[in-house]
């Protein structure tokens, strides 16, 4: 009609003003708050990154531990969620069970609705980023039978979920300090990527004043699907299916061929037309868990292989492919023993701090308004309506 700008998928549409990430995916710069990734996720933590999103500036050391403290304090879920968990088949997807349980939070606390009062909204969010951890761990508990942990405050947020997974109420748990850095790490790398579809769902579901227990609700349906949160379990399973170096040149052609659907996993990206900055920390970040853990996975080898052939193949370079922060990812989650279906709930547990960020960031801006795009109607004109005896 002329009266709307077309653009499906949003590749050219700037749907908020945001001071919280900078991305340039030409050069493969991301930026939270200024500060590049890289050191966020070397010299930083996933709770210092969190308060960072949240309030803009790093934490002083005294502001850095009120919030942990405070984090620590919600951590605990109402004892009537557990009865949740029953109510799903033991083989559930763990974000089918996060879906529920999270959208159910909004039940329980009254007080996120009034989301005009910034101390609800401060609640809501420290509650939400308190309870990820209880609630993906729990889910986890809950496939493989064995009881759920309750949280142990006196460990760091990342130590403590580690402890509600992989811990036994039988026997002491020890965190080992390599996996705990690994996996705080892996969290910040997915704590937040600007208006990737998960983060619009969630501020489009908050622009009509939802509350923010049912926004991150579907944030985490969003985040669910293959092309997003999925994508490094395709990512693992695609590896672990190569195999061997030796049939890598397969993959390759095949990823190549038009008439087949069949994709690199872990490669390519919307944005990124470069490498993936995150991708480069975790490459490191696969050794030093193998270090400390004393294995050696063949599926890393193929991994780096297939990158380098990638990256010296004429339609990698051409269409601009690289690896994106999941293709090294899964790897790591799968040598600290995380079963591929957590993986999508582990990015979901540390998506949660953009989320929450970027939902407060809207609600507090003056000019906010309900997302409403519009539409190129393709319909039929108008016509009458035929009695259904003459039809
Ligand atoms: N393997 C082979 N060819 C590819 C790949 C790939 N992984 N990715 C893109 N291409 C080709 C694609 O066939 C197309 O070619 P042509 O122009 O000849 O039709 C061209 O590159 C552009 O691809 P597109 O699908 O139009 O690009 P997009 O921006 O819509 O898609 C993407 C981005 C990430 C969905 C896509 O690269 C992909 O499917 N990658 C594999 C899945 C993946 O790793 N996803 C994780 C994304 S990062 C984490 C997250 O967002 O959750």
């Amino acid at each position: 009609t002329g009266m709307f700008t077309y653009d499906p998928g949003f590749t050219s549409t700037a749907s908020c003003d945001s001071g919280l990430t900078y991305i340039d995916g030409e050069e493969g710069i991301l930026l939270h708050r200024g500060y590049p990734i890289g050191q966020l996720a070397e010299q930083s933590s996933f709770m210092e990154v969190s308060y960072l999103l949240l309030n803009g500036e790093l934490p002083s050391p005294e502001e850095y531990e009120k919030f942990n403290y405070t984090i620590s304090r919600h951590t605990m879920l109402h004892d009537q969620l557990r009865g949740f968990y029953q109510g799903f088949r033991r083989d559930a997807h763990p974000m089918a069970i996060m879906c529920g349980v999270v959208g159910a939070l909004s039940a329980f606390y009254h007080d996120s609705t009034d989301i005009a009062d910034p101390a609800h909204r401060t609640i809501s969010s420290h509650r939400l980023i308190a309870k990820m951890p209880t609630i993906a761990a729990m889910a986890y508990k809950y496939s493989i039978g064995q009881p759920f942990l309750y949280p142990d405050n006196s460990l760091s947020y990342t130590g403590n979920f580690l402890r509600m997974t992989f811990g036994v109420p039988a026997e002491e748990y020890e965190v080992i300090p390599a996996v705990e850095k690994a996996m705080d790490r892996i969290f910040i790398l997915h704590a937040d990527h600007e208006q990737n579809a998960s983060t619009s769902t969630v501020r489009l579901a908050g622009s009509s004043g939802a509350n923010p227990f049912a926004c991150i609700a579907a944030g985490i349906a969003c985040l669910w699907g293959p092309a997003h949160g999925g994508a490094n379990e395709a990512a693992l399973n695609m590896l672990q299916e190569i195999g061997t170096p030796d049939r890598i040149p397969h993959y390759i052609e095949r990823a190549k061929n038009k008439d087949d659907p069949f994709r690199l996993m872990g490669f390519g990206h919307r944005v990124y037309k470069n490498y993936d900055p995150r991708a480069t920390v975790m490459q490191k970040t696969v050794r030093e868990v193998f270090d400390a853990l004393k294995v050696k996975d063949p599926v890393f080898e193929v991994a780096l292989r297939l990158e380098e052939m990638a990256l010296n193949d004429d339609y990698f370079v051409e269409k601009k492919l690289f690896p994106n922060v999941d293709f090294y990812s899964g790897v790591i989650l799968s040598a600290i023993g995380f079963p591929t279906t957590m993986f999508t709930a582990l990015f979901a547990l540390a998506r949660t701090v953009g989320w929450v960020a970027q939902w407060n960031e809207m609600i507090s801006d003056p000019g906010q308004r309900i997302g409403r795009p519009r539409q190129l109607y393709t319909g039929p004109a108008q016509r009458d309506y035929v009695p259904l005896s003459q039809r």
